[in-house]
């Protein structure tokens, strides 16, 4: 199972803060043994309002035998991340430089922002959002495009000590519904709407319709809808602009225009100086039983954990130009597009369109342009772009990208083929590859290698971050030391970590804490090799990953079970060549009913409505019953066999009616 190994090449090393593995050991141990003195060091870079008391920064408890499971860090201390991200660096002589190349959907569409326009913004709208009674402790809905005022109304909630709950705008109107009640949001934040590739999506329109299902299903009032105008920079005058206004409703009550709010604001704003473990924001996250997950962040561990690993894991030096093209809706979007480029006085480029607009080449043309020399993106993306270069094709020639040092990859374990496409046609051979593995709930970088330091494996994430003790279990709870596969836990906190679910402690401890006490429970599976190098091996749970979204067989089955002609769903993931996983549904029909491809048709485009697009199935099977056991539990290890057309079952003997498996085989739709 060993592969080769690709050394670090000069072109990298000579610009590394850690050159050597040795080196990283080194490091690595200190940040356990000492790690008082390590998060101190990281600490002194930032400014606090009341600084960190020496003598046990980190508090917790990660052992539900022993009482409530929490994590606390310098928890004394005070702080606004704002201010350190904007403020400091300004007074720090950032002023002029570009925070942000934001390069529009067209090639044509490009501005950039210094640090000090980037702060003056942030205080007005910031002010703004006073000026219309939000405060401290207030959550804030966003529902944005990538467009550069979604970075500034998050900082402006952070300035103030408001709670962003930022929803990727790829959800639908009821997705969007049940996130702003469950976080009772007394304002949403969007846009008009924006371009991505040939399309025009118009959010303000989805966010009409979530406020009004979050009022009538979910009781829960949105008291105001403040809206970016972003269309008319794209559209600008005449006909198109009025026919895009009858395209959503305006409630002249509740909704407000951006411009307007920033209108007669000052660009002074002092900042609210909140505590360690306020929380800085709330991000949902798919959970197994189909309800999501507020995940809650808060302030100087978050702060700490996402400027230390952009640092060491994108070796980020002064003049460096960073590009992570996640979209702010997803945790990624949050540390690696706003926090910790912004605390490392970064400059990025923030990208609102698609790879394939208008032609194919679009990353690598922008990473021409800009002459981007960290790249962070997803194996879902490289997969689907070197389809494109591996045909034959004249008219596809790549730019030159001898700027680049780094490529990251986030989301899933990168195959092999898609890792060596990278390596040799992306980074030339002489770039370092990071597999950096992470979760919404672990709030940065927490298995990855480092460029300078780690020779690399492709598939294989690598080592532990700094701080970070990652575990192998197995079932039993008892600890596989050296080689081996099990469970991926950690046995202590890191400062970024989750520090509860929103209003659900007992959902905390029991989805995270329950299966071993003591320890953190990633729900991903985890091979350790002759070289201490970790593999991710995907999820045990019964989670899905499609593109990098990861979602809950149970939402998609939910959502498929809600049409009264369906009795039963089951959703499991296939292999697909380019998203990773896609979802294959096998649904049961209540008595009589005839299953079409109308159905079909009906059904998927339901998933699209109550979860997203990119939740839509690529199968859905009529199944005239689902193999299950004789207490009732469906076998899904039979049902993933089932999609992929693999009759090598294994022992059916202990379901309730094996004959159902023949039968389900049989039925599979020609497509599948
Ligand atoms: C799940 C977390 C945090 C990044 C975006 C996803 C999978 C993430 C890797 C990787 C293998 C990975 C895991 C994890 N995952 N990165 N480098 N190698 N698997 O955040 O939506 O919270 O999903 O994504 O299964 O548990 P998320």
């Amino acid at each position: 199972m060993s592969s080769r190994m690709y050394k670090p090449t000069d072109h990298v090393i000579k610009k590394s803060y850690l050159p050597s593995i040795q080196k990283y050991k080194e490091m690595y141990e200190r940040s356990l043994t000492e790690s008082e003195l390590f998060w101190t060091e990281v600490a002194q870079e930032f400014q606090w309002h009341v600084a960190p008391k020496p003598g046990g920064f980190m508090k917790y408890n990660f052992d539900i035998t022993k009482g409530r499971v929490f994590v606390k860090f310098m928890e004394e201390a005070e702080l606004n991340v704002c201010y350190n991200l904007l403020d400091r660096n300004v007074k720090n002589g950032f002023g002029d430089k570009i925070a942000f190349f934001w390069e529009g959907n067209s090639p044509d569409d490009y501005t950039r922002i210094t640090y000090r326009k980037l702060l003056d913004l942030v205080c007005q709208f910031a002010n703004g959002l006073l000026a219309k009674g939000i405060r401290k402790g207030d959550r804030v809905a966003v529902y944005m495009p990538m467009i550069l005022e979604a970075v500034i109304c998050m900082l402006a909630c952070a300035r103030i000590g408001a709670v962003h709950t930022v929803v990727f705008a790829g959800f639908s109107s009821d997705a969007l519904a049940e996130r702003l009640s469950d976080a009772k949001a007394k304002l949403l934040v969007t846009a008009d709407g924006a371009w991505r590739g040939e399309r025009m999506y118009v959010y303000k329109r989805t966010c009409d319709d979530a406020i009004e299902k979050a009022r009538t299903f979910f009781k829960h009032r949105v008291d105001m809808c403040m809206v970016v105008n972003h269309l008319d920079r794209v559209t600008p005058g005449g006909s198109l602009k009025s026919e895009i206004k009858d395209l959503y409703n305006w409630n002249e009550e509740t909704d407000i225009w951006w411009h307007e709010v920033l209108e007669g604001e000052s660009n002074i704003c002092p900042p609210e100086w909140v505590a360690a473990e306020d929380p800085l924001f709330v991000l949902y996250t798919s959970g197994s039983t189909g309800k999501p997950k507020g995940v809650v962040h808060t302030t100087a561990g978050y702060l700490m954990y996402a400027a230390a690993t952009f640092r060491y894991v994108f070796d980020y030096h002064r003049r460096d130009v960073y590009w992570c093209t996640a979209d702010v809706g997803w945790i990624t979007g949050h540390t690696y597009v706003v926090y910790a480029p912004l605390a490392n006085a970064a400059t990025s480029v923030m990208f609102e369109g698609t790879p394939y607009f208008p032609k194919v080449d679009r990353y690598w043309s922008i990473i021409n342009k800009y002459k981007v020399t960290q790249f962070y993106t997803a194996p879902t993306a490289i997969r689907a772009l070197m389809a494109h270069y591996n045909v034959e094709d004249g008219n596809l020639t790549m730019p030159d990208l001898s700027s680049l040092r780094v490529l990251g990859s986030v989301g899933e374990p990168i195959n092999p083929a898609a890792w060596l496409w990278y390596y040799t046609r992306i980074g030339k051979e002489r770039c370092s590859i990071v597999d950096t593995f992470w979760q919404t709930e672990t709030g940065g970088h927490v298995i990855t290698g480092l460029p300078g330091a780690t020779p690399m494996k492709p598939g294989a994430a690598g080592f532990p971050f700094f701080g970070v003790e990652p575990k192998i279990l197995n079932e039993d709870g008892i600890e596989i030391e050296g080689p081996g596969e099990g469970y991926l836990v950690f046995a202590r906190p890191w400062p970024g970590m989750m520090r509860t679910l929103l209003e659900d402690q007992d959902r905390f401890e029991r989805v995270y804490f329950s299966k071993f006490p003591g320890y953190y429970c990633t729900g991903d599976g985890v091979r350790r090799d002759e070289d201490g190098y970790l593999w991710i091996t995907g999820r045990i749970d019964d989670m899905l990953n499609v593109s990098g979204h990861l979602m809950s067989t149970a939402e998609v089955e939910g959502v498929l079970a809600s049409d009264p002609r369906v009795s039963e769903a089951a959703v499991v993931p296939k292999p697909h060549e380019v998203k990773g996983e896609a979802l294959y549904c096998f649904v049961v029909l209540k008595e009589g009913l005839q299953f079409d491809a109308d159905l079909v048709k009906t059904l998927t485009l339901l998933v699209r409505q109550k979860i997203g697009a990119f939740a839509a199935p690529d199968t859905i099977q009529n199944a005239p019953g689902l193999p299950k056991t004789r207490s009732g539990k469906i076998m899904r290890r039979i049902l993933r066999k089932i999609a992929v057309g693999d009759h090598e079952v294994g022992d059916i003997s202990t379901l309730a009616d094996p004959g159902v498996v023949e039968e389900l085989f049989n039925n599979r739709p020609a497509e599948a």
